[in-house]
């Protein structure tokens, strides 16, 4: 489709700070690739895709799922739960969707019980201070996890659910001191019983196992057998630990930096990378977020964009299109191209803003700043257009949208430097702009 078409490997990334509709994209992708690749992040995902009115919500398998005899990869960077992931599997075979396809990093690590717990009891904690510090996690134990990979005496791969007895024995140290934190940190849930646990987990592990494989060489395999491979970005580059907007982030690489360290693949390899852009902002959970509208014009948006989380059902806070916040990501991941999502949203609207640098301390800036007390203390600098009335839910050409629409997107791609390969107007796989 378009620009990627003399591209062999393609990633998908998301610009903003989250679900701007990567799940759409790489499904649409999905058919011109022959194998899918999460690389980051876990379960805090949330990728809905919609084909023939029905709606499929990934949070662990990737979204080329859904696209027959397609190899679909969670690489070694994934943090997984394994109950989420079977019942995943489970609730897609019961729609008619194989996952034999499927093939999980043994050296992923596993999201065990207590990172779910510790992850709730330390945001108890913090918003129960006077000074609320909270960072509004999805709760789904992604960075206590990812903190017990780095710890790593106290972490959990893949590999090891596959030996119940050596399981048993790891469990016996690593439970102890789970419940010893967790009871340090007033959690008023039973303590984790080691046995117990190692015995439901290497159960996992059964039925995991034909999953089970070295993704590294396998995707080193594939290329070498000259497969095109498609990288799914989870969560987004705002988010990503290293560049996000920190603490205010998630707890991986979620840019396109983390494809080389969650796949085992050479930083080289991807040579077309999508940006993707919800065409306004949204952001769900805590931190800065300079273009955010708390007005009646925030609230058309979340209702227009039926904006409410699809891993936690939160209300999404909305805003006008930050332009210093995307080129900041695209510079990052070396975004080559964009799409611009949920653009039928913005039908209806009198006029249109893009916000095209910031105001701090009476100095304006076109850099984004990633720093999360600088940039709570920005003030947006707009550039208005002119809205466009018509619904274009039902466009299937860039031209043929209305001019004032035509117009908005050109100006994205003059302030970005970038080509928009795609522009979504609706949630189905056949609601796409290409061209
Ligand atoms: P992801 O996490 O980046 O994959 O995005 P999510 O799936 O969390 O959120 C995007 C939401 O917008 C989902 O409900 C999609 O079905 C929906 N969506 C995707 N593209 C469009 C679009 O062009 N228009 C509208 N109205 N909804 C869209
Ligand atoms: P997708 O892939 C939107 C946000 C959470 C929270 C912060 C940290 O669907 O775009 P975590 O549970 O990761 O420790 O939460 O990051 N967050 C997301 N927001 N979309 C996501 O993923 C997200 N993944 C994490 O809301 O603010
Ligand atoms: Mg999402």
């Amino acid at each position: 489709m378009g620009a990627d078409d003399n591209a062999q490997h393609t990633a998908v990334i998301g610009l903003q700070w989250g679900d701007e509709g990567k799940g759409k994209v790489v499904d649409r992708l999905a058919s011109h690739h022959d194998t899918i690749v999460r690389y980051n992040g876990g379960a805090n995902a949330g990728h809905t895709i919609v084909v023939d009115g029905q709606r499929y919500a990934m949070h662990l398998i990737p979204s080329g799922i859904l696209t027959p005899d397609k190899m679909c990869v969670i690489g070694n960077g994934v943090v997984v739960d394994p109950v989420t992931l079977l019942e995943e599997m489970d609730t897609l075979r019961e729609r008619g969707v194989k996952a034999e396809n499927l093939r999980l990093s043994s050296r992923a690590h596993v999201v065990m019980p207590w990172h779910q717990a510790l992850d709730h009891a330390l945001e108890q904690q913090l918003a129960g201070r006077s000074t609320d510090s909270s960072l509004g996690t999805t709760g789904r134990g992604i960075g206590p996890c990812y903190a017990d990979k780095v710890t790593r005496s106290t972490a959990v791969r893949f590999v090891d659910l596959l030996d119940r007895a050596a399981l048993r024995t790891k469990l016996s140290v690593t439970c102890d001191m789970q419940n010893a934190r967790l009871s340090a940190m007033a959690w008023d849930g039973e303590p984790f019983d080691p046995i117990t646990i190692a015995d439901e987990y290497a159960g996992h592990g059964e039925r995991l196992a034909p999953h089970i494989t070295d993704t590294t060489y396998l995707l080193h395999d594939q290329i070498a057998a000259g497969k095109r491979l498609l990288f799914e970005g989870a969560n987004a580059c705002l988010l990503d630990v290293d560049h996000g907007t920190y603490p205010y982030v998630t707890s991986s690489n979620c840019s396109a930096l983390g494809i080389p360290a969650g796949t085992g693949l050479p930083g080289r390899t991807v040579d077309h990378v999508i940006g993707v852009v919800k065409a306004y902002s949204t952001r769900v959970g805590a931190g800065p977020f300079p273009t955010e509208l708390d007005d009646q014009i925030g609230n058309r948006l979340r209702e227009r964009g039926h904006e409410y989380g699809t891993t936690t059902g939160r209300p999404r806070r909305c805003g006008w299109l930050d332009l210093v916040a995307v080129r900041y990501s695209a510079m990052i991941s070396g975004a080559t191209s964009l799409a611009v999502m949920l653009f039928d949203v913005l039908a209806g609207f009198d006029e249109l803003k893009i916000c095209t640098a910031y105001e701090i301390d009476g100095t304006r800036t076109d850099r984004f700043l990633p720093d999360a007390t600088l940039l709570s203390r920005v003030m947006p600098v707009y550039e208005t257009l002119p809205g466009f009335e018509t619904e274009i839910d039902s466009v299937t050409r860039r031209d043929d949208l209305p001019a004032d629409a035509r117009a908005y997107l050109a100006r994205i791609e003059e302030i970005t430097g970038l080509p928009i390969e795609l522009v979504s107007v609706g949630p189905d796989r056949v609601q796409t702009c290409v061209g």
